[in-house]
């Protein structure tokens, strides 16, 4: 059974006081953060029933959440998660053609992680960096300008990280 340790239910606890009594709900977004963090890197159902009853709340009202944001994985992932913006602006500037690189080179479709667990391939909406199309973000980094030279240079890095 999946528990967060005394310290994080702490950090837990914080997060809901920010609220006012009742509005407990209103936490759900970092929590759900905090529990994709701690829980393997997504959000299974026992993660977000663990969720829920933290908040008590209903699982229906995490798993609306956790469904609709792109930034939540409900499906194992690699240690490197690429998510690629494939919205207008980005896909003017290429980036279908680098989604189809970063395919070709890892030898996965989108959705889906390599078989060593190493990278997953995401597509995601704009990220809110259409003046560096194309882009995607790689954990707390955003890679702008993409090519496929920037490419083969991140895949480098992460394999040697
Ligand atoms: S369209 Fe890609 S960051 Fe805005």
């Amino acid at each position: 059974m999946i528990k967060f340790s005394e310290d994080k239910l702490k950090e837990v606890q914080a997060m809901i006081d920010r609220y006012p009594e009742g509005k407990q709900k209103s936490a759900l977004i970092p929590l759900l953060h905090l529990a994709q963090d701690e829980f393997g890197g997504w959000l299974s159902p026992e993660t977000m029933d663990y969720v829920a009853s933290l908040l008590h709340i209903e699982p229906i009202e995490v798993y609306e959440v956790a469904t609709f944001y792109s930034m939540y994985n409900l499906k194992p992932v690699g240690k490197h998660v690429f998510e690629v913006c494939h919205t207008g602006p980005c896909m003017l500037r290429g980036s279908d053609d680098i989604i189809s690189y970063i395919r070709q080179k890892l030898d996965i479709n989108v959705g889906e992680t390599t078989a060593d667990g190493m990278f997953t391939l995401k597509t995601v909406e704009c990220l809110g960096a259409c003046g560096y199309a194309p882009m995607m973000q790689l954990g707390m980094h955003y890679k702008e300008h993409l090519t496929p030279e920037k490419v083969d240079a991140i895949i480098n890095a992460c394999r040697n990280n």
